[in-house]
């Protein structure tokens, strides 16, 4: 057993999901610093605000003293176009990684996306040996992600976690999130997993409740102790489901992101 992660850092720590865990992580760690372009905002005296730019490598290596992990989720966190994903998604995600490396963080906790794999069909599902599949370039900057996390495990011997988070909502909005949504608590429970796991090298963890039509194939990697319990089929008569339904949105794991520009028929991607 290693030592417990006691220091946890957050970037995009303002933002959607950032602001979820800071809530619910306040004041349960030694330190929680919230990195972000913006102020997040913070309940605990404790917990530390800290104004930056993932850009910038110097005070990305100077936010990372004397931390023992480091959760990731400062993205462009949707479908845009590539040359505006290059530096946040892209340079600003390796920046993150050298700079944690060099600072001596343990662990990072990437937030990845279905849509690194969003080309795989609903019916088939996804796996933790899925082959990566983008739905378009926010994806394949997520693949990109994925990659940079394999290195560091490997050559640097760091330990890291890439989350395929699904469909973070309060509730799910449409068909498809019957089966991709992740509910705010167990979007919690995923990160806290992830934080409070045993020494690991490599993981690969689906960002998914318990869902009756779940997209994902295979239970949570063993060393992390993922268990989700809320499930999408309570708002079932709420989303409507259509069985007969042949959009992206229904038919493949990442949705809409898939048919955005998509050309010929959906039949030629099984
Ligand atoms: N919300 C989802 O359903 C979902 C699904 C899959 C993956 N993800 C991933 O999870 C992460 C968080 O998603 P979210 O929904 O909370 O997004 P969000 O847009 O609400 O939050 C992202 C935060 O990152 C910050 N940020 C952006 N560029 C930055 C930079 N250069 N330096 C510092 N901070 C920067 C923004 O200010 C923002 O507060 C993203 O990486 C996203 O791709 C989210």
């Amino acid at each position: 057993m290693g030592e417990a992660i006691r220091r946890v850092m957050i970037t995009g720590a303002a933002g959607r999901i950032g602001q979820t865990l800071s809530r619910a992580f306040e004041g349960n760690y030694a330190t929680l610093r919230l990195f972000d372009l913006k102020p997040a905002e913070k309940s605990h005296p404790d917990t530390e605000v800290v104004i930056g730019d993932l850009m910038d490598f110097d005070a990305l290596v100077i936010a990372l003293q004397d931390i023992d992990c480091v959760i990731h989720l400062a993205a462009i966190p949707e479908e845009w176009p590539f040359e505006e994903l290059v530096e946040p998604n892209i340079l600003g995600t390796y920046q993150l990684f050298e700079a944690a490396r060099r600072a001596g963080v343990r662990r990072i906790i990437y937030a990845s996306s279905i849509q690194a794999v969003g080309f795989h069909r609903q019916a088939t599902g996804v796996s933790q040996s899925s082959r990566i599949r983008p739905s378009g370039f926010y994806g394949v900057t997520k693949a990109f992600g994925e990659a940079l996390a394999s290195l560091y495990a490997d050559k640097y011997g760091l330990s890291v976690a890439c989350l395929r988070i699904a469909s973070f909502e309060p509730q799910p909005e449409d068909q498809r999130q019957l089966a991709t949504w992740l509910s705010p608590q167990d979007c919690v429970k995923l990160f806290k997993a992830c934080i409070d796991a045993a020494p690991f090298s490599f993981a690969t963890v689906y960002g998914v409740s318990a869902n009756a039509r779940t997209v994902v194939k295979d239970a949570p990697p063993a060393e992390i102790d993922f268990r989700p319990s809320d499930d999408a089929e309570r708002f079932l008569e709420t989303v409507g489901f259509d069985p007969n339904l042949e959009t992206a949105m229904s038919l493949f794991a990442g949705g809409g992101y898939c048919g955005e520009g998509f050309v010929g028929e959906f039949d030629r991607v099984k």
